[in-house]
């Protein structure tokens, strides 16, 4: 009897398993992207890893928090000089929970490019931006330059006396750059004057061009972390150099994103040629 309960009721688990597993193989055959989201979590990385460097993962935390925070604002933002103001005032005071999400936009701003700064003095003072990773580290500060103007643009949005005067002082610095200055002062003012034009053109870049540049530049820092695979901390014994082995394989025979996790001496001999 009890045989016959506990047959009947893996019977059900079995059918329950069945039916989440369908969707996932069914992707699965015809993309391969399960494969690769399965590579992408459970990848080795040295065993010598730690809380530092959990501050590129909580970059990219901030960076979502804000796209997700943003799309919601600009459901109810009106970007023209007599209504910014108003309909800011309207997401803080009338909306549900609108001041929250403005809040969390507004600060999670700060806490995006101070994690940026965190996570580059990590990868500087582990010295992570050596070869084979000088070209992570370039990207890094190119983020880092589209993450401020991006902070920079969004200033002005809110069309108070702070945002227009620091977009004033702003544009006006970019001014003073010399040869491209002026061509980019007038570029980024849509005119003589700071008015409808900039607000516009600051809206666009804020919310379509820098984000869609943040991202692709995510996802082609993201590839180079995967196929270089993260690097030991300075102070690690992999990273000195006492498991060198000349006669090491320098590769599985694998190469692109299926490439093992930073191999020490793969990467000190100089990558695949050896
Ligand atoms: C939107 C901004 C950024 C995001 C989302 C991001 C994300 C990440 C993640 C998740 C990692 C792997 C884990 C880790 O080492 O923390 C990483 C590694 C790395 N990042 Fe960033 N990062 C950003 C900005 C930067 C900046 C500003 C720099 C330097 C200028 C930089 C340089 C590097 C380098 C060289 C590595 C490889 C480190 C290693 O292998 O140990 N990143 N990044």
């Amino acid at each position: 009897m009890a045989t016959a309960a506990r047959n009947k009721k893996s019977a059900r688990r079995r059918q329950l398993e069945a039916a989440i597993n369908y969707p996932i193989d069914w992707l699965e055959e015809r993309s391969g992207l399960i494969g690769g989201l399965r590579y992408f979590l459970f990848r080795k990385v040295p065993g010598d890893t730690g809380w530092w460097h959990t501050l590129g993962s909580a970059t990219l935390t901030a960076f979502l928090v804000q796209a997700l925070t943003g799309v919601i604002l600009a459901m109810y933002y009106k970007p023209d000089p007599q209504n910014a103001y108003q309909s800011i005032q309207h997401i803080t005071n009338d909306l549900t929970l609108g001041w929250l999400v403005r809040g969390m936009h507004k600060w999670g701003a700060s806490v995006f490019i101070i994690l940026m700064f965190f996570h580059m003095a990590r990868v500087f003072l582990f010295g992570a931006y050596k070869y084979p990773r000088e070209l992570n580290w370039i990207i890094g500060v190119t983020l880092l330059a589209v993450g401020m103007l991006e902070g920079f643009t969004g200033y002005l949005l809110p069309w108070d006396q702070t945002a227009y005067w620091a977009t004033v002082v702003g544009i006006n610095l970019n001014g003073t750059a010399p040869f491209l200055g002026p061509f980019l002062a007038d570029f980024l003012r849509g005119g003589g004057e700071i008015g409808t034009e900039t607000l516009a053109r600051f809206y666009s870049m804020h919310m379509l061009l820098i984000p869609g540049l943040i991202f692709a530049l995510i996802g082609l820092h993201l590839y180079l972390v995967i196929r270089l695979g993260v690097s030991s901390p300075p102070w690690s014994r992999e990273a000195a150099g006492s498991d060198y082995d000349a006669d090491e394989p320098a590769t599985n025979g694998r190469s692109g994103l299926t490439q093992p996790a930073a191999r020490s001496g793969w990467r000190r001999n100089g990558g695949d040629d050896v």
